[in-house]
């Protein structure tokens, strides 16, 4: 959500920060900015992508080996080229880039006023930029200081970085709830939303904290809180490569990112599960143990595409660690009062780890004596910082928005933890544990397999690719699949879809099914089989179009539906990861024959760091 790239150092500042700028262009699209500090400080900005302000910088003065630079999902202000970070503040000494959200912005704006100040945009940005320089001027204070000062008047979220005319070699970086990262160099510094801007250089990153202030110059860094009080820098060594963050031979992200899901799931269980598949250890959470063992509940919090892998931990925690389970809408869970006991366990689920509503939801229950844990899949996050356990995911850095292998990443981790479980506390016997061990590690060979029939699943997505709306059933554990199907093929390619549990069906969404309403029908050969065939009869014999998920050699649907789509034999504990998959295809090349920016669908940002 919005990302920021800056440098300070000996080298050219602007091809670092466009590079920088490309690859967190996944966070925000909308608009792009740079502003390079070389005697004077020239500031270009423009509505649309960092091509487009590359474009707009050729042929002027891009020199300087100072400077920052923001690429925007609009929050405050539509997309245009007033609206673009940098932002200048009225009397031309701060300029500054922001990702969050100032949410008393409408009052700072008014007292702003009453003094004199006049604005030019529609953000909440420049009103910070006002306020720090109204402050510089009037309490003739440092740059810093007057940074500082005007922080402790904002409400609401911030990753800044900050230049002061009058101090030429400076960068002023400031974060709360925004991630900021600071790349450690030879006499440079990098800073960015995440390590994928920096790690080309530097491996040593520092990760700054809630309300941290660091001041920078190509000589020192100097980290400090709001007030004042010095903070020693905790550097950590990445192990993010570039290799990770390139499409290699795919044309886009999210396929790259559909086709890693193999070595993805392995990675997420490598050395978590012993070779001879007899048990599993997660040395994460392996401290809180003993209370994990005594939680008498399970409250899930996570949004979107983590909300559906919750609702598959629902099932799994259910089913073989016997603990009631509640999964929660993080958005929802932060605003309400909810009850939560001493014994419960609250896992938050998050790819990013930056999720606003799902860190507000943890830092909602972080005075109970609940156990908090994250799943997360990038290291250092803050989600994974503020809890007090965790399992990362280790599937790599994400870059196509649209989420695909954090999804069965997180649903491994689960399966894990929800087999754990089970088995300590005696509900599982070693030989069931074993057997499900077993199956989880036939996952990625059964993903394979399915990767491997693209060719077949495209030639279905041609035949639906102009369809208006699309209905995805299934039941148990596959009805989060359903949901997850149809929140990716919405999202990517703007067909309205939904999913439901097969047999809500007839309780209204029926309604809708004629000739051009394609179903799209997860219907494997387990306990709900015969079930879904009775629903799948349901939608033909109203013509609408089945097009369905099922086991390898399955004859009965076969018979039935207008397309079926098989996936090898799958025991129920892992078929959400291998039936997730034809669904992810599909909707990537729908969205790909519609036209649509696959790994960058309008109006959405990777990382949603705003409420
Ligand atoms: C959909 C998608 C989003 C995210 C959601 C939560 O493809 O990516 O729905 O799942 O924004 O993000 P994280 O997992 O980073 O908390």
């Amino acid at each position: 959500m919005c990302g920021i790239v800056a440098y300070v150092g000996e080298r050219t500042a602007y091809p670092i920060i466009i590079k920088g700028l490309q690859r967190l262009e996944y966070r925000g699209y909308d608009s792009a900015g740079i502003a390079l500090v070389n005697g004077k400080i020239n500031v270009y900005k423009c509505k649309g992508k960092v091509m487009d302000l590359e474009k707009l910088s050729q042929d002027k003065d891009i020199s300087g080996s100072m400077g920052m630079g923001h690429t925007r999902w609009a929050t405050h202000g539509e997309p245009s080229d007033t609206n673009a970070h940098p932002h200048k503040s009225m009397k031309g000494k701060f300029y500054v880039v922001h990702n969050g959200i100032i949410e008393n912005y409408a009052h700072l704006r008014k007292e702003l006023q009453n003094r004199g100040y006049k604005f030019t945009s529609e953000t909440d940005t420049e009103i910070l930029a006002n306020l720090i320089e109204n402050i510089y001027f009037e309490q003739k204070v440092s740059a810093e200081l007057a940074v500082r000062l005007a922080l402790t008047k904002v409400v609401g979220a911030y990753g800044l970085v900050i230049f002061c005319e009058d101090e030429p070699g400076t960068l002023i970086a400031a974060r709360k709830g925004s991630p900021l990262v600071i790349g450690v160099g030879e006499k440079e510094y990098f800073l960015a939303s995440d390590a994928t801007p920096i790690v080309e250089y530097t491996d040593q990153v520092i990760y700054l904290n809630d309300e941290e202030v660091a001041v920078i110059t190509r000589e020192k860094l100097e980290l400090k809180n709001l007030y004042n009080d010095s903070k020693t820098p905790d550097i950590k060594t990445i192990e993010l490569s570039i290799e990770n963050i390139d499409k290699g031979e795919y044309e886009h992200f999210m396929l790259k990112e559909i086709h890693e899901q193999p070595v993805t799931v392995q990675e997420t269980f490598r050395g978590r599960v012993a070779m001879d598949e007899s048990k599993i250890f997660l040395g994460g959470i392996s401290d809180v143990m003993p209370k994990l063992l005594e939680a008498k509940r399970i409250v899930i919090v996570a949004c979107g595409t983590s909300w559906h892998a919750g609702l598959v931990g629902e099932y799994l925690f259910e089913k073989y660690a016997r603990i009631p389970v509640e999964v929660e809408y993080a958005s929802e869970f932060r605003y309400r009062d909810p009850i939560i006991f001493d014994n419960d366990l609250i896992i938050a689920i998050s790819q990013s780890g930056e999720t606003a509503d799902t860190l507000a939801a943890i830092r909602k229950v972080k005075d109970s004596r609940a156990t908090i844990l994250g799943i997360c899949n990038v290291a250092g996050s803050s989600i994974s910082r503020e809890t007090h356990a965790g399992v990362y995911t280790h599937a790599g850095i994400e870059i196509g928005v649209a989420s695909t292998k954090a999804f069965t990443s997180q649903i491994t981790v689960l399966t894990m933890m929800a087999l754990l479980l089970g088995h300590k506390k005696q509900i599982l016997s070693t030989e069931e544990y074993q057997k499900l061990i077993h199956e989880l590690t036939l996952v990625p060979d059964k993903i394979r397999e399915v990767l491997a029939i693209e060719d077949q699943i495209e030639k279905i997505a041609a035949t639906y690719k102009d369809a208006s709306n699309a209905l995805y059933m299934g039941r148990g554990a596959l009805f989060p699949v359903a949901l997850e199907g149809a929140l990716k093929l919405k999202e990517i390619s703007y067909i309205h879809a939904e999913g439901y549990p097969a047999a809500e069906m007839k309780h209204g969404p029926i309604a809708l099914i004629d000739e051009k309403m394609p179903v799209f029908a997860l219907a494997l050969n387990d306990n709900n089989y015969e079930k879904m065939i009775s629903n799948i009869q349901e939608v033909k014999a109203r013509k609408g179009k089945v097009i369905a998920v099922v086991t390898k050699g399955d004859k009965a649907v076969k018979s039935m539906a207008d397309h079926v789509i098989e996936i090898p034999e799958a025991h129920e504990a892992i078929a959400p990861m291998i039936s997730i998959i034809p669904l992810q295809i599909l909707a990537y090349h729908i969205a790909l024959m519609r036209g649509c920016n696959v790994d960058q669908p309008r109006n959405l940002a990777k990382s949603v760091t705003v409420e």
